[in-house]
Parts: C-alpha cells; sequence; structure tokens
C-alpha cells in the first residue's frame, strides 16, 4: 500500500485516451494526469491514439507520455492524442478493403463487437488503470468495458456541449460560450449598422446549454434552443415589434438542435456509419426561411387590402460550427481540465475505477459513471437562467 487507504502505484503502467468531438483543454487534462502519474506515482504512461480504436492497432496506436512529451501543451487546442468520434468497439463497423462499409442483403451495415478483444489487449499491457477523456459516447463505453470486462476504467469529463451529468463543469463549455460571446459581439455592430436581424446557429447538439449561456452573454433577443420549441411567429412578432420601437436590429441565437412544436432537428448529413450521431446543421437558415415566408404573407394581405407593406428587415445567417471546438482554452477551462485529469490517477490510488472524476465547486470528486450519463439538458421552467433572461425580455420564440 501506498499513502494510508490508497494502492502503490510506483512502476505500474496507465493508459490514457481521449474520444469523441475534440474540446479545448483536452490537452491540459492529459498533461495533468500525466505529470501526477510521474511525478507522484512514479508511473509509467501510455497514451492510446484515436480514441478507443488505438487499442487495436498494436504499437502503432501506442504513444509514451512522458514529462517532455506533455511539456507546453498546455494552452494548445485539440488533442495530442488524436480523437474519433467512431469506432465504438462495442460495435464496430466491418469495412471492405477500400474502407467502406459492409452491408446485408437489406443495406444495414455489418457490425461486430470486439469490446472482448480490446479488454484482452488492455489486460496483456497489464494497465493499472485507462484514463477515457470524453463525452457521453466515450464515458458510455467505458462504463461498458468496466461493467462487462471489468476493465479498471476513470472518466473524465469533457464537452462543449455540458450535456453530462455529475459534474458541475465539463471542460471546453465557458471557452465554447466565449467564442459564441465574442461572434455575438462583432455580429451586433453589422446588424446595427445595416439595420438587420442576425440569426447566429451555434452547437450544443440537443442541449442549449451554449445558446442559451452566450445568447445571454452578448445580449441577444432571442435565444432558441433544443428544450423550448419555438413558432415562428412569435420570433417575428419579437423581432418586427423592436423595429416599430425603432429598434432598427435584433440578434438571434439558435442551437443547431432547435425545432419547431412540429418540426424535427435540422440535420445536414446523415453519417454513413451508423456508431456516428447524424451530423447537424441548418436550424438558422431555416429559420430565416421561416421568416421570410411569414414576411412576405403579411405584406401580401397588407396589399390585398390597397395598403402599403413596411420594408422588410433584411435576414442573415451565421454558422459558428467548429469553431467553437477548435483553439486555446480559456484559463478557466485549463484549471477544470488539469484537476480533473490529475485527481483521476488519484482515483486509481484510492481504488475508485468505474467512476468519473467529475468538477464540484470544491474541487474534483469522484462520482459513479451511471450519474454522469443521466441526461442534462436545460430545464426551461427551473433553469434560474431562462428565468433571468425571460426577466429582461428575451424571447424564447415560445411566449
Ligand atoms: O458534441 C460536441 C459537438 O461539437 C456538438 O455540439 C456537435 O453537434 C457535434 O459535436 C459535431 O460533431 P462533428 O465534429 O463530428 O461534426
Amino acid at each position: 500500500m501506498g499513502e494510508k487507504g490508497t494502492v502503490d502505484l510506483r512502476g505500474k503502467r496507465i493508459g490514457i485516451l481521449t474520444g469523441g468531438g475534440d474540446s479545448p483543454g483536452l490537452n491540459a487534462a492529459i498533461r495533468g494526469a500525466t505529470l501526477t502519474a510521474i511525478r507522484k506515482y512514479g508511473m509509467e504512461v501510455l497514451g492510446f491514439r484515436d480514441g478507443f480504436t488505438g487499442i487495436f492497432e498494436g504499437p502503432d496506436g501506442i504513444i509514451e507520455l512522458t514529462e517532455e512529451r506533455v511539456q507546453g501543451i498546455l494552452t494548445q487546442g485539440g488533442t495530442i492524442l488524436g480523437t474519433a468520434n467512431r469506432g465504438n468497439p462495442f460495435q464496430m463497423v466491418l469495412t471492405d478493403e477500400e474502407g467502406h462499409p459492409r452491408r446485408d442483403a437489406s443495406g444495414d451495415v455489418l457490425t461486430k463487437d470486439r469490446s472482448a478483444e480490446a479488454a484482452a489487449r488492455l489486460k496483456s499491457l497489464d494497465l493499472v488503470g485507462l484514463i477515457c477523456i470524453g463525452g457521453d459516447g466515450t464515458l458510455r463505453m467505458a462504463r461498458d468495458f468496466f461493467v462487462q470486462h471489468g476493465v479498471p476504467v476513470i472518466g473524465v469529463p469533457k464537452t462543449i456541449d455540458f450535456d453530462l451529468s455529475g459534474t458541475e463543469a465539463t471542460f471546453g463549455f465557458k471557452t465554447a460560450v466565449q467564442v459564441a460571446t465574442d461572434a455575438l459581439d462583432r455580429l451586433r455592430t453589422t446588424a446595427d449598422s445595416h439595420d438587420r436581424v442576425m440569426v447566429l446557429e451555434l452547437m450544443g447538439r440537443y442541449a442549449g446549454w451554449i445558446a442559451l449561456n452566450a445568447g445571454v452573454a452578448g445580449g441577444a433577443h432571442v435565444i432558441l434552443i433544443p428544450e423550448i420549441p419555438y413558432d415562428p411567429e412569435i420570433v417575428w412578432r419579437r423581432v418586427t415589434g423592436r423595429f416599430r420601437r425603432h429598434k432598427h436590429f435584433s440578434l438571434v441565437v439558435i442551437s443547431e438542435g432547435a425545432r419547431t412544436l412540429e418540426g424535427d432537428y435540422a440535420v445536414a448529413e446523415v453519417r454513413e456509419h451508423p456508431d456516428g450521431l447524424p451530423i447537424l446543421g441548418g436550424a438558422g437558415q431555416r429559420l430565416r426561411h421561416q421568416l421570410e415566408a411569414i414576411s412576405r404573407r403579411e405584406a401580401e394581405t397588407i396589399r390585398k387590402s390597397g395598403g402599403n407593406p413596411p420594408e422588410s428587415p433584411e435576414i442573415r445567417t451565421v454558422v459558428l460550427g467548429h469553431i467553437q471546438r477548435g483553439g486555446t482554452p480559456l484559463g478557466d477551462d485549463r484549471i477544470i481540465a488539469t484537476s480533473c485529469g490529475s485527481f483521476a490517477i488519484d482515483m486509481v490510488a484510492r481504488g475508485k475505477v468505474g467512476c468519473m472524476s467529475a468538477w464540484s465547486f470544491s474541487g474534483p470528486k469522484p462520482v459513479p459513471l451511471d450519474d454522469a450519463l443521466a441526461e442534462h439538458f436545460v430545464d426551461p421552467l427551473h433553469d434560474p437562467l431562462v428565468t433571468t433572461a425571460r426577466d429582461i425580455g428575451v424571447s424564447f420564440g415560445s411566449e
């Protein structure tokens, strides 16, 4: 045993991987875990390339993580280990020689469960722990490796979407909100100068946290999020109401996952691989078309009754996309990532495997992986920021 109640890890080996979309702070988490493993516990650290994929690739899939290797990565965006949005070992897609998915007679993609093979490979490497840094997809796989194969995993929560439970923060989120807020500040000047309605489409998949926070921080007049289906007529009234009060511009923030009551998500593309989620996109453009259709209809009605319709505001859409995920992490995200990465190694020493190194306002703490995977969406009725936004006159397109 090491310190009281901890396992002596000297000379032992630990693995680290990053999975899912990149998020500012991944390198800070890798560095935090690596330095703690080496300096505090005298361990050897192996990094797997491209999420779980690296486990299948023999020596080519592994990078030895030393103090020198993690030097200077704290401020870098992305991940030095690489990451993958596909390659779920529990559902590996079978491919032909050209790398295209193989299909059965009915056209369904063929998959194979290779998780036992991956678990055997990890065992042969004699790892005392596998640190899995990722969002819901990666943490779900980590949980399944622990439950089904006894792999000693420790999750570290990352996602710009902030759609994980059991943690007060996920690194990457604050940076994404800041980037989106900066974009809104810049759009405001154009909107104001040109008397336009500027619609900013933001990421966040099915959770509206980025749009809600950036919308409030950037003074948006309308915020549309997946959790509150919107009525385009209400958005139009809010926007034109401002024009009538001689405020000749409006800022609208819309989540990529926003939808009307009867509408669905705007899907830009469905991935060929079944282990990847659909690529969302186009919600802002769709809203523009909805508003323009209402504008045309109203103008027609006025014309038919002999009137002269007022000039309709020009509507423009901007999609911020992956700019929200790239680049240097904010200081706060570096702190959260470093702390949760470092604490993940302490958790191995304390035997807290099968858990996640979560963030709390008093520092990192272990929580069961199942807690992380409970749903975490904006609660339209009880979220204090929704209330504040409504109190200051922001419309969510539903009232
Ligand atoms: O989950 C993070 C996220 O950035 C979502 O907000 C977004 O919908 C998705 O990833 C995009 O993924 P990809 O980069 O694979 O298109």
